[in-house]
C-alpha cells in the first residue's frame, strides 16, 4: 500500500526550477533511497513533502489525504517527521532536553516525554551524553541527536536529509546500523543520501534527481549503473555518485 504519493510536484525559486513534476510512491514499510547531484532539488522536495514549503503545482498525499497546505507540526502530527541537512541542535538545552522537545510533539506530559526521551537516547547511543549540551557535541553526535529528535515524535514516516554527511567510515557504518535498526522497528524511511555507500546498505529502491526531474528509478545496483546517472554525475567534478 503506498503512505505517500506525489504526483507532478514542482516548485520554482523565481526563474528557477528547482523540482518538475516529480511523481513517486513510498509504501508503507519500505526504505526509499533519493540520490542526485548538488542542486538537484532533493532538499526542496523534502521542504514540500513535510510542509516547509508549498509546491506550486501537484499534490501530496499521504495515508490517503492531502497534505499541502498543512504545517510541518501537523505533518509531524499525523507521523512524518524530517531531519534537516544541516543539524541545528537547541545549544543551550541538554541533548536529553533537545530529545524531550520532540517527545512533546506526541504526549502533553513532561514525565511521559522525559520516558520516551531515555529510551530514544539509548537506541541512538547517546545516552551517556544526555546531560552534555547541544553545543558541545561532535558532528557524529549532532548528526545522532537530530535523528533522536526525530525519533522521540514517533513517527511512523522518517525523512532522513543527508545524515551521513561528513561522517567517517567508522561512524558511517554505524548510523546504518541504527538507520536499519529503526526500519526493523517498522518505521517507513525515505533517505537523502551522497554517500553511496549508505545508499547500497539501505535502500530497497533508489530514486535519481537531476535538475528537479527524476531521471531513474530501480534497485540501487541498477541505478549506479544507468547511464544517465552517469552522465548526471559526470556533469560534477567526479566520475559517479559519491563512494
Ligand atoms: N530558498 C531558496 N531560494 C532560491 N533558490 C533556492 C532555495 N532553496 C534552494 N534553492 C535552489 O534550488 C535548487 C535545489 O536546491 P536543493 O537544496 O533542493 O538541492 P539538493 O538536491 O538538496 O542539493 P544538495 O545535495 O547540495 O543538498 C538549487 O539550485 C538551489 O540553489
Ligand atoms: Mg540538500
Amino acid at each position: 500500500m503506498s503512505l505517500l504519493t506525489l504526483a507532478g510536484v514542482t516548485k520554482f525559486f523565481g526563474g528557477l526550477r528547482a523540482v518538475h513534476r516529480v511523481s513517486f510512491q513510498l509504501s508503507e514499510g519500505e526504505m526509499l533511497g533519493l540520490i542526485g547531484p548538488n542542486g538537484a532539488g532533493k532538499t526542496t522536495l523534502f521542504h514540500m513533502i513535510s510542509g516547509f514549503l508549498r509546491p506550486d503545482a501537484g499534490t501530496v498525499t499521504y495515508a490517503g489525504k492531502p497534505l499541502v497546505g498543512l504545517r510541518p507540526h501537523d505533518i509531524c502530527q499525523r507521523g512524518m517527521v524530517r531531519t534537516f541537512q544541516v543539524a541545528r541542535p537547541f545549544l543551550r538545552l541538554s541533548v536529553l532536553e533537545n530529545v524531550v522537545v520532540g517527545a512533546l510533539e506526541r504526549v502533553t506530559h513532561r514525565r511521559e516525554a522525559v520516558a520516551i526521551a531515555g529510551e530514544v537516547l539509548e537506541l541512538t547511543g547517546l545516552a551517556e551524553k544526555a546531560g552534555s549540551m547541544g553545543q558541545s557535541l561532535t558532528l557524529p553526535d549532532r548528526k545522532r541527536l537530530e535523528l533522536a529528535r526525530a525519533l522521540a515524535t514517533g513517527p511512523r514516516v522518517l525523512l532522513l536529509d543527508e545524515v551521513m554527511a561528513g561522517l567517517n567510515p567508522t561512524e558511517t557504518g554505524r548510523l546504518i546500523d541504527l538507520i536499519r535498526a529503526v526500519h526493523g522497528r517498522g518505521i517507513t524511511v525515505l533517505l537523502i543520501e551522497h554517500v553511496m555507500k549508505a545508499v547500497m546498505a539501505l535502500s530497497q529502491r533508489v530514486l535519481v534527481l537531476n535538475y528537479g526531474e527524476l531521471i531513474a528509478e530501480g534497485p540501487p545496483a541498477e541505478v549506479v549503473r544507468d547511464r544517465k546517472v552517469i552522465e548526471a554525475y559526470l556533469g560534477e567534478d567526479s566520475a559517479g555518485p559519491e563512494t
